[in-house]
């Protein structure tokens, strides 16, 4: 059941914030996704095959992290959330669809990933440290689609992304709620007049 906390400013100035796991865990998850990006894109900058099997190693784990730490958001998320009195009814439900989409792409995502690295016949290792069992049996038609859907899926979930991003800072500089600074990792001070 969902608890929320009134979006008005405390006593002694302080805006209400998420608990300091789930703004952990939400910056976690961003910055993985966007390493994810970064390091399986990267890879058209070399030619040597080592590099590139690093680079797509390195992919992996942060894929995967994206995983374990959505696993975690989900059990923890439903402890308190904060919510806007300024916020309507529909924004609720437009942000709240959002979010479930994005939830579940990072779900997804991650699992297309494993399952198109199992059919290319490649052991997933969570961090280098444990091989984990392959998803389904080797097969090369069967990798080459599931790496087009992991592909566009990917796109989409940055799209999702920045409309998500941009609707925060909305909230922040024209609004000037205090939606943001509950997801800030740092602790936001107002002074009252
Ligand atoms: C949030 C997580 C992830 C994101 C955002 C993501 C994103 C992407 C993107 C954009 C590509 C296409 C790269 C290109 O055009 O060259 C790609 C490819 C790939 N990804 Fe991921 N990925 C994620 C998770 C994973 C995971 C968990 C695995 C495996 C355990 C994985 C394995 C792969 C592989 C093997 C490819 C190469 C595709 C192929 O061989 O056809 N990805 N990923
Ligand atoms: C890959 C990037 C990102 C992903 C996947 C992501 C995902 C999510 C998800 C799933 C939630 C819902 C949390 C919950 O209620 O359980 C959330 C909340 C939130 N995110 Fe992000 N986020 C990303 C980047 C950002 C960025 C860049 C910003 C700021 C500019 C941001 C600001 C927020 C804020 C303010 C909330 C709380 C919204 C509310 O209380 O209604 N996020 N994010």
């Amino acid at each position: 059941m969902v608890k929320p906390i009134a979006a008005d400013l405390s006593r002694d100035g302080d805006p209400p914030r998420h608990p300091g796991l789930s703004i952990a865990l939400h910056w976690i998850s961003a910055l993985a996704i966007v390493a994810a990006f970064v390091l399986v894109l990267g890879r058209e900058l070399f030619d040597e095959k080592a590099v590139r099997a690093m680079l797509l190693t390195g992919h992996r784990s942060a894929g995967l992290l994206v995983l374990v730490i959505t696993a975690a958001r989900l059990v923890t998320r439903h402890r308190r959330e904060v919510t806007q009195a300024t916020e309507s009814g529909f924004e609720r439900l437009v942000a709240g669809a959002v979010h479930t989409v994005l939830y579940l792409m990072m779900i997804a995502l991650p699992l297309l990933g494993w399952a198109l690295s199992s059919a290319r016949g490649h052991v997933v290792s969570l961090f280098g440290m444990i091989d984990l069992p392959a998803l389904v049996a080797r097969n090369v038609d069967l990798a080459d689609q599931l790496g087009d859907i992991h592909e566009t899926l990917a796109w989409t979930l940055l799209g999702f992304a920045c409309v998500h991003a941009a609707a925060a800072l909305w909230h922040h500089f024209v609004r000037g709620d205090a939606i943001l600074r509950a997801m800030s990792p740092f602790r936001v001070r107002i002074r009252r007049a």
